[in-house]
């Protein structure tokens, strides 16, 4: 401070306006950081929240409000039961097929309501299998938010869901897909690309961007194209090994 006292007037002012510049260029960097990081150009267009929750308590009523529905219930465990387990079943025999989950893998299935697909992967070998979703149906199904699931971190080797359209938080639940996978952990999401889902949905996502861009410590692995109920595109990531900082 004292050096610029003593430098020539016509700094003073030069260094003022500079000292002004500076906190203001940090300030747009870090409101532009805020609006654009980490929800990208890419993922604005490309998933878009549904602006009909008001709370978050009302969007939990509002998806119970499904999860219990009796009738919905009473199909989901009869007619659709042996329907539901046999697509599954072989979804996931090609999962197997191609190495992606294993006999001895621990697997999660993320919003299973009555869990046909935790079934399905019994099924196919894969034992150490359970369901998550707000509603439980035991055995195959425990109570859990998939926004805060109720596991430690590196627990699953293995995590499927087609429930990302009732994402309210799409980071929170790949965020907790990502906290709880081991690493090298598969994820494998079936979503809707190409066609809109039930009026349940949280979200609509109309690329795979969005969620390569949200799985921001796994490797996408594929895309392509299923039949899965209502679900056009199997989506799959594999959980990165952490980078070593080194000092
Ligand atoms: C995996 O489990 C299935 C079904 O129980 C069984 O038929 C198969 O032999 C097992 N595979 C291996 C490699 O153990
Ligand atoms: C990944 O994204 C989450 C939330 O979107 C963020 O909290 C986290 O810091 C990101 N991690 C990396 C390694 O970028």
């Amino acid at each position: 401070m004292k050096d610029v006292a003593n430098q020539p007037r016509s700094v003073i002012p030069r260094c003022f306006f500079l000292s002004l510049l500076l906190p203001l260029s940090f300030f747009i960097f870090l409101s532009l950081k805020s609006t654009n990081k980490p929800i990208s150009p890419a993922t604005t267009m490309d998933l878009k929240i549904r602006p009909v929750y008001t709370s978050y308590d009302n969007y939990i009523h509002h998806q119970l409000h499904k999860t219990t529905n009796p009738k919905l219930r009473q199909i989901w465990t009869t007619r659709d039961w042996d329907r539901k387990i046999r697509v599954f079943t072989h979804f996931f025999s090609d999962l197997k097929h191609k190495k992606l989950i294993s006999n001895s893998s621990k697997a999660l299935c993320v919003g299973a309501r009555v869990g046909q697909e935790v079934e399905a992967l019994k099924r196919v070998g894969v034992s150490d299998s359970i369901g998550l979703d707000l509603v439980p149906y035991p055995p195959l199904v425990i109570r859990g938010d998939f926004h805060h699931q109720p596991f430690d971190d590196e627990t699953f080797d293995f995590e499927f869901s087609n429930v990302f359209d009732h994402a309210l938080y799409p980071e929170k639940f790949v965020g907790e897909i990502q906290r709880t996978l081991k690493v090298d952990g598969v994820c494998v999401l079936h979503v809707a690309l190409y066609r809109r889902s039930d009026k349940y949905s949280a979200n609509d996502l109309y690329s795979t961007e969005p969620l390569i861009e949200l799985f921001n410590v796994s490797d996408f692995v594929y895309s392509r194209k299923v039949d899965g109920f209502g679900l056009d595109t199997e989506v799959v990531f594999r959980k990165r090994k952490p980078i070593i900082q080194r000092s």
